[in-house]
């Protein structure tokens, strides 16, 4: 409590409760929030509380809607909705609201969700391709914006960020999160949650976040999607539940289950994760919305004999509000009169809803986000397509670039453009595009176009699809290399072919391209590989026979002149690998704070861990990512080298661009523990910050790292911080370490607040 807040209740709220004398005094002193929602309850009748805990898709169950039918309309009277998902437009809303408002008995407002992933309509690059700029203040930004374009179109709340760790590329979901590591996830998870709720949720321009899918989804075996999960209590609190924990800590709203089952316990059934972990210890006071479905799917799971069960069940882990399966409107009902569940625990989930309600400010004015002005005004405004292109600049990755064949010359004399994804302009949409448009997206041959002289002749050839055995291509495309002074070769996914559902079996070029790139490499002119896709491609090929690859994922409306931006060298290249890219399907999962081993993996010694076919290292590393200038790390000093509990580490290094042009570098902290009572990983990131500099340009950094950070599970499950010594290690990627040292814990094991998450402070000083 601060200083005013305290004299205020000391002279204010204190005497007032003293001389309270009935409870009708007593409910003038609680929070207005709170005596609204006391009221409204005591008027609203079981049937009507259910209602608010009932979530519906608008029109049909796929695809996103702008019409509504007339049983989900009489619903709406009659108080048995409390939320639609996939609905859009503040006319349509509009239209919705006030049927709640003004035909329901008590008028309360319903609240409007969508999907926005990555952008309303104004599509900003995909989450993976955006935890690659390693730019937090760049996705809060872009996610802003998207809050902005939502709310001005009727959308109170998104189902996102998806914060789920991803270690298997063949899970079509990993496009939506930010990638493997648990430190970088909950950075952005953070970010993404503040640029969603912005400072107050009241604001007609801010929106819920609802990070998802609690939790662990992403370590569904195998890679397949909506499989069952196994993963030891150790891991799931170290690697999956911080992205959540920093989530949860930024004030997000509202929280969904994942599909999956961990150890056998189905999410939606799973009342130790979601009340005793997220509510009892973490404090979260949003409400928790099941995936679609999912209450209904524990009878899939084989968990419960009925519906009637699955909703009791679901209701009493934590669930509060039931997308699409409609247990919680008519099976509750059920439980409560037959007395199997307390109608307590229904207004227990009732509360959550109104006050989110309550808090967005939709007691207030339930229409102030369906101005249809308001609509007209902001989405796909200008500076929102401007901060679409910066966005789709910053995520791209230099995988690889021999001899400076990047950046290009703009004034060469013919350009071939080969591959299908370069004229394609859904696949940079991505997955979760929202209501993004193809007509806004520039095109990678476009944004060429625009790019080159108006000498220089760009000829295009499709070469083959992205799917399927067509050859017939071909002969047209190398021709059209033949000629050409220089070849830019698009390859990579469809945009279907990551996301939900999407999980493949492979991790490599689809279709014929890997046969394209060998005929267009064999012409003998120069080729520059650009790679559009939803998840890490394993390409050793290209990466053994093509000179230069940029990793652009899908990057939204700005794709193409980004692309082109960065192949003719207007903006020099920064991000960085969110996740590992394997050389083979067979190496996965391969994640760089993997365990050291009793066997560590060696060229030298087949009797360590390691195949005997592949080399041992992954093909691009995390954090790794190229600039079309270097960097030289130097003067690394650690001012406090024995420090305890809660202390901070401080550490400064001086980092110069010794290149000819400027450039940003992302500085990467990776620790590890010496000796642990518990194996620990050979890395682990700690910090990071992309800092930008010019060509000569020398600053150094500060960092000050909280010890706690270091914190991990012992044998007893208790979160612990152990003496002793620890390396870090400072670098341009997690395996192009330039700085290293040491430090010592000193004092005893000492417990670490499992309900803390602490982030590395990194400033940057220009002496
Ligand atoms: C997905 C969620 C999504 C929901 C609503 C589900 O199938 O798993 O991520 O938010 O649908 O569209």
């Amino acid at each position: 409590m601060n200083k005013s807040k305290f004299v205020f209740a000391l002279f204010f709220i204190i005497p007032l409760f003293l001389k309270a004398e009935s409870k009708q005094d007593l409910n003038l002193l609680k929070p207005p929030m709170d005596e609204f929602i006391d009221s409204l309850m005591e008027k609203m009748s079981l049937e009507e509380k259910l209602g608010q805990l009932a979530q519906y898709p608008g029109g049909g169950s796929l695809g996103f809607n702008t019409v509504i039918d007339d049983e989900k309309k009489k619903l709406i009277k009659k108080g048995k909705v409390g939320s639609f998902l996939h609905v859009l437009g503040a006319d349509f809303l509009g239209e919705l609201q006030r049927i709640a408002v003004e035909e329901s008995r008590l008028g309360i407002p319903l609240i409007f969700g969508l999907d926005v992933i990555h952008g309303l309509k104004t599509i900003f690059p995909v989450p993976l391709a955006a935890a690659c700029s390693f730019e937090p203040e760049a996705l809060e930004k872009t996610t802003r914006i998207a809050a902005v374009e939502a709310a001005a179109s009727g959308i109170h709340w998104t189902f996102a960020p998806m914060v789920d760790i991803a270690l298997d590329p063949r899970w079509g979901r990993i496009v939506e999160g930010a990638g493997e590591d648990p430190y970088l996830g909950a950075v952005m998870a953070k970010a993404q949650v503040e640029g969603y709720q912005g400072d107050d949720l009241s604001f007609e321009n801010t929106i819920l976040a609802c990070p998802k899918h609690y939790v662990a989804y992403g370590a569904a075996q195998g890679g397949r999607d909506y499989n069952s999960v196994e993963v030891s209590l150790r891991t799931l609190n170290e690697v999956y539940l911080p992205p959540f924990l920093a989530a949860v800590k930024a004030g997000a709203g509202s929280l969904m289950n994942g599909f999956n089952d961990i150890n056998g316990e189905p999410m939606a059934n799973n009342k130790e994760l979601l009340t005793d972990v997220l509510r009892d210890k973490w404090g979260f006071e949003g409400f928790v919305v099941s995936d679609w479905n999912s209450i209904a799917e524990l009878l899939n799971h084989g968990v419960v004999k009925d519906r009637v069960d699955a909703g009791k069940k679901a209701l009493t882990a934590g669930i509060d509000m039931d997308m699409t399966s409609g247990i919680f409107g008519e099976e509750i009902l059920k439980s409560v009169k037959k007395g199997d569940i307390s109608e307590k625990l229904v207004d227990k989930a009732v509360r959550r809803i109104l006050e989110a309600k309550y808090k967005l400010g939709l007691f207030d004015d339930p229409f102030k986000y369906c101005k249809v002005e308001v609509e007209k005004a902001e989405v796909l405004k200008d500076e929102h397509i401007e901060a679409a292109k910066e966005a789709a600049c910053k995520s791209i990755v230099l995988l690889k670039n021999e001899s400076g064949v990047l950046p290009l010359k703009k004034d060469l004399g013919t350009v071939a453009v080969i591959g299908s994804l370069a004229d394609d302009s859904r696949a940079p949409l991505g997955s979760w595009k929202a209501f993004g448009e193809e007509k806004d997206v520039v095109t990678v041959l476009e944004g060429i176009k625009n790019a080159v002289s108006k000498d220089t002749k760009v000829i295009y050839s499709k070469g083959c699809d992205i799917k399927g055995n067509d050859k017939s291509g071909f002969k047209e495309a190398v021709s059209v290399a033949t000629e050409a002074d220089m070849v830019v070769l698009v390859l990579g996914e469809s945009a279907d072919m990551s996301g939900e559902a999407r999980s493949r079996s492979e991790i490599d070029l689809p279709g014929v391209q890997k046969e394209l790139a060998r005929k267009i490499a064999g012409t003998g002119t120069e080729v520059v590989v650009v790679l559009m896709n939803g998840r890490p491609l394993s390409i050793p090929w290209l990466t053994e026979n093509v000179p230069a690859i940029l990793e652009a994922w899908f990057l939204g409306i700005g794709s193409g002149n980004a692309i082109a931006d960065v192949l003719f060298g207007d903006y020099n290249p920064g991000g960085k690998l969110a996740v590992t890219i394997p050389r083979s399907v067979g190496q996965i999962p391969y994640f760089y704070y993997h365990k050291n081993t009793g066997r560590p993996s060696s060229v030298e010694d087949l009797f360590t861990s390691r195949y005997f076919d592949l080399p041992i290292t992954p093909l691009y590393p995390f954090g790794h990512g190229l600039s079309y200038t270097e960097f030289k790390y130097s003067k690394l000093k650690i001012k406090n080298k024995k420090v305890k509990t809660n202390d901070s580490l401080e550490i400064s290094f001086s980092i110069k661009n010794t290149g000819k042009i400027a450039g940003s570098e992302v500085i990467q902290l990776y620790i590890k523990d010496v000796v642990a009572s518990i194996a620990p990983p050979v890395k682990k990131l700690v910090g990071f910050k992309r800092i930008y500099l010019e060509n000569g340009e020398e600053v150094k950094i500060n960092m000050k790292m909280p010890i706690n950070l270091l914190g991990f599970y012992n044998k007893e499950m208790k979160k612990v911080l152990e003496p002793g010594e620890v390396k870090i290690m400072i670098g341009s990627s997690s395996e192009d370490i330039r700085l290293d040292d040491s430090f010592t814990i000193e004092g005893k094991v000492s417990e670490i607040d499992e309900a803390e998450i602490y982030y590395s402070e990194i400033s940057v000083n220009s002496d």
